[in-house]
């Protein structure tokens, strides 16, 4: 079945059993931080030192953890399924389960890029981005992620991912930002969509299977639910 495109979106709960806190939950990172002092393009201006600290904590965190067991599965379907990867979320624990085809909605926590060419983009060595770190032409680095406020420049490469998709899964999250959360938007009208998530989400639409599981679990059982219809 490599010929049915497979397409998941994903949110920081695939990544919480990994170590990584959520933005949204009860212990989330937006209970401790406010957004607008640390993730919009007016706080970079106001306090950059700030800013450039709360993504090297994430930096971080992100660097000790590991990929789970959600990651590794959806890296394993691959040898069935043409999976797409669209994530919101910044860090890599994707990539180093071994999945393929990723977008990166929001950036990417292991990048940096230029103040002054957003294309200008660097891998980061180690936790730390600092002040006075400099792009090849001399300007400030700062962290390669969206910031509220911010253009999410590959929505449109993503629409076109989710828009010939047969089958659309949803993990970790709380879909609540945009443009990401309007993905959905984009499916065929009559593909089947699963969404695993450990909150109750009541959705009366045939079209929707919502597996109320961790990702780990629910990953698993996505994967039988896939197996049984092949
Ligand atoms: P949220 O924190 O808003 O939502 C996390 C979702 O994961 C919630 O629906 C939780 O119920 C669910 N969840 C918690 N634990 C889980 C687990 N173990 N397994 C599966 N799901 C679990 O995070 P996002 O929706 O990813 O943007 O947030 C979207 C964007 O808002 C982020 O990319 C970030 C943030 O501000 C930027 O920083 C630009």
């Amino acid at each position: 079945m490599k010929n049915q495109k497979l397409v998941v979106l994903t949110g920081a709960g695939i990544s919480a059993e990994s170590g990584l806190k959520t933005f949204r939950d009860s212990d989330g990172l937006w209970e401790g931080y406010n957004i607008e002092e640390v993730a919009t393009p007016e706080a970079w201006h106001k306090n950059p030192s700030l800013v450039q600290q709360f993504y090297n904590e994430r930096r971080k965190a992100v660097l000790e953890a590991e990929p789970n067991k959600a990651h590794v599965l959806l890296a394993e379907l691959e040898e069935q399924f043409n999976v797409h990867i669209i994530t919101q979320n910044i860090d890599n624990l994707h990539e180093r389960a071994g999945s393929n085809n990723i977008l990166h909605l929001h950036g990417e926590i292991v990048k940096s890029r230029s103040t002054f060419n957003s294309d200008d983009i660097y891998p980061i060595k180690g936790w730390e981005l600092k002040m006075g770190d400099l792009c090849n032409a001399g300007y400030q680095l700062r962290p390669h992620i969206v910031w509220f406020g911010e253009s999410v420049p590959l929505i449109e490469p993503a629409k076109e991912i989710v828009s010939d998709a047969d089958i659309f899964v949803i993990i970790g999250t709380s879909l609540q930002v945009y443009p990401a959360a309007g993905l959905i938007n984009y499916t065929k009208p009559k593909i089947p969509i699963y969404v695993i998530d450990p909150k109750q989400i009541i959705i009366n639409n045939m079209r929707f299977q919502i597996i109320q599981e961790k990702a780990e679990t629910g990953v698993e059982q996505l994967i039988k639910i896939l197996n049984s219809k092949i």
